[in-house]
């Protein structure tokens, strides 16, 4: 390995950066207005409404530590599909809003630094109750699905741009985390990245551990085409991009 390389990307792990930073030139600490905190939909989008935290009936207390010792990855699954309060429920526990949201800033279950929660769920949707097949994304503000787009050959489009791993494209439905990195880059300037990433993990752990109570199972992917799949789902590459996946399936009880 190339010694020079390693130290560049070692570098990248550590918090070295935090001194070299002078945080008072941050785009925040200069005046500029925050980012939005998700994604705007076009007015005439079409929403999905989803069920709320007061609203599920379906889905079973789980003991914690049970959920923590039982928790492995799942890449096989059956053909049953989830329904929509399971699903509701997944989107809740990785990306749901914690109380009330004020100045357009919110807490939500998952743990951000500095709450600036730079991610955006996109959703391949194969085999939910209800919802016709296609891309969506969660809008966590107001707890809903935005319809982005149908294509019939999605499941392999998806297969191809996880580098044919194939449960992306078999799953019920397959999570694709993006990231807006401006909005963690405008408090932190280049100490923004390695947070993000960090950010990514407690999602991914929390639909891991949320699949335990709805005889479901997760596969996290980090294998993926960059290119092909910020191109699928119609992004940039630049100022959104694709930064994590997780495939998601019902399993035997
Ligand atoms: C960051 C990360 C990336 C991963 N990427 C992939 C992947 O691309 N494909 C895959 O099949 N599994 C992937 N996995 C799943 C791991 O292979 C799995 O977690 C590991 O083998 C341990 O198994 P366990 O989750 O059952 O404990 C990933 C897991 C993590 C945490």
């Amino acid at each position: 390995m190339d010694k020079d390389q390693l130290e560049i990307y070692r570098y990248f792990l550590k918090d070295t950066i935090r001194k070299k930073i002078a945080f008072r030139f941050t785009d925040q600490n200069q005046g500029v207005p925050a980012p939005p905190a998700e994604k705007p939909a076009p007015a005439e989008s079409k929403r999905v409404d989803l069920p709320g935290p007061k609203d599920w009936k379906t889905i079973a207390r789980t003991d914690l530590t049970a959920a923590v010792a039982n928790r492995k990855t799942h890449r096989v699954y059956l053909k049953n599909s989830l329904c929509l309060e399971e699903l509701a429920y997944l989107l809740w526990c990785t990306q749901g809003v914690r109380g009330e949201i004020t100045q357009g800033h919110a807490y939500r279950t998952v743990p951000s630094a500095g709450c600036r929660h730079a991610f955006e769920t996109y959703l391949a949707i194969f085999n939910v109750d209800g919802i016709t097949p296609g891309v969506y994304r969660y809008l966590p503000f107001s707890h809903q699905l935005v319809f982005e787009f149908s294509d019939p050959m999605l499941s392999e489009k998806m297969i191809t741009a996880s580098l044919g791993q194939t449960y992306p494209g078999r799953s019920a439905v397959t999570f694709v985390w993006t990231a807006i990195p401006y909005r963690m880059e405008w408090r932190y300037g280049l100490a923004a990245h390695k947070v993000i990433l960090l950010d990514a993990g407690h999602v991914c752990q929390n639909l891991y551990l949320a699949c335990e109570a709805i005889d479901s199972g997760a596969c996290a992917i980090a294998a993926y085409d960059q290119e092909e799949m910020d191109a699928l789902l119609g992004l940039d590459g630049e100022n959104e991009f694709a930064i994590y996946l997780a495939c998601v399936g019902k399993i035997k009880p």
